[in-house]
């Protein structure tokens, strides 16, 4: 039968051209499907004389086998080439140079501070937090400080608009006022009050900016509250937390006399290195004394009674001393070429 065999013929050559599997659907469609060709020449057979019939319906079931099989083995082909192409596309080249993940590290005043912390929990301090946002009467009259003092001026604090008696702590010795009047109401129905032994690192804040001062810079009071605490003390504890911050006996600490109207004697603390590249150069990291009666009072704690010192030490500085960095503002400018030296 003539027609059967240009039509295999034919859907041999349209199916070998199609790429696509919904297009390859609608092709088995025109031969297999309702109104197909081939589904056309079966309803034919119907009008054939009976002789004819049996030998053409035998060889129209054998075209549409024959499609069938063209169709599935064209299915197969097109399936298999999608994949490689997906592969192909999605392919992970392992050859490629790897993209490295950067790793952060700890500012290096940051370093400082937590190694400052360890040194003095090793001795039996703990560590203590207070507000950035202050009253004027925790920063400035709890400890002391009078009305016309050149601190409190806006040349030298942040104040905070529209809010009175609030500024940025220019310090951190309000922590003292506010854990002296915690501890107090803790423990001040004792005989013997437990000492205060803290320290209380954070930010602070003054109009200021030059290399060594920075409006934002970071401090560390220390206090030492008991009965018979003495400035023998503060010159034990603080010399022996210097020589083991800066791992080095080769250090020379000195008192100098000086003013806060917070403690009385007051000194600041000076440290000088015996060698390498600051040899002999005296340089003030610190600020301390013994704690002013009034300002024991003011934390709630009897002055007849206890004693106590209290210094504020200025750990950048400290920083650019124990690096060898001679400009403060470097800390805080952000430049990863800078801080990625400390990790
Ligand atoms: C004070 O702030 C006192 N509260 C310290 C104190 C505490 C005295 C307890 C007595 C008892 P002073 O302003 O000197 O003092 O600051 C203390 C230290 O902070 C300085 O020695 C210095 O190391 C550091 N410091 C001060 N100003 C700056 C600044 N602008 N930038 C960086 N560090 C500073
Ligand atoms: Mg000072």
């Amino acid at each position: 039968m003539h027609n059967v065999e240009q039509l295999v013929a034919a859907a041999t050559a349209e199916f070998a051209g199609i790429n696509d599997a919904a297009q390859l659907e609608q092709a088995k469609a025109r031969y297999l499907g309702k109104s197909g060709s081939l589904t056309e020449l079966l309803k034919s057979l119907g009008q054939m004389p009976a002789e004819e019939r049996r030998s053409a319906g035998a060889s129209i079931n054998r075209a549409k086998e024959q499609i069938e099989t063209l169709l599935s083995a064209r299915r197969e082909t097109i399936k298999r080439a999608a994949l490689e192409n997906q592969l192909d596309v999605s392919a992970l080249d392992i050859t490629l140079p790897g993209r490295g993940r950067g790793c952060g590290g700890l500012h290096p005043t940051v370093r400082t501070l937590e190694r400052i912390e360890q040194l003095f929990r090793s001795i039996g301090f703990e560590v203590a937090d207070g507000p950035e946002i202050e009253a004027d009467w925790y920063n400035f009259t709890a400890l002391n400080t009078p009305e016309n003092h050149p601190a409190r001026s806006m040349h030298d604090t942040f104040y905070l608009e529209n809010t009175p008696g609030v500024l940025l702590r220019t310090h951190t010795s309000p922590v003292q006022i506010r854990y002296m009047q915690e501890h107090v109401v803790q423990y001040g129905h004792l005989e013997h009050m437990p000492e205060i032994r803290i320290i209380a690192p954070g930010r602070v804040y003054r109009v200021d900016s030059d290399a060594t001062h920075s409006p934002m810079f970071h401090q560390v009071e220390g206090l030492w509250v008991g009965e018979n605490v003495s400035f023998a003390d503060l010159k034990g504890v603080v010399a022996d937390f210097l020589r083991r911050f800066f791992e080095s006996d080769d250090l020379k600490v000195r008192f100098r006399p000086s003013f806060f109207p917070f403690t009385e004697p007051s000194a600041e603390i000076d440290v000088a290195f015996m060698s390498g590249a600051l040899e002999g150069r005296w340089l003030e990291i610190a600020g301390c004394g013994m704690v002013h009666p009034k300002v024991l009072r003011n934390g709630g704690i009897d002055p007849d009674k206890y004693t106590g010192f209290a210094f504020g030490m200025g750990p950048d500085r400290l920083t650019m001393l124990r690096y060898g960095i001679d400009d403060l503002r470097l800390f805080f400018d952000g430049d990863l070429r800078f801080l990625s030296q400390f990790n």
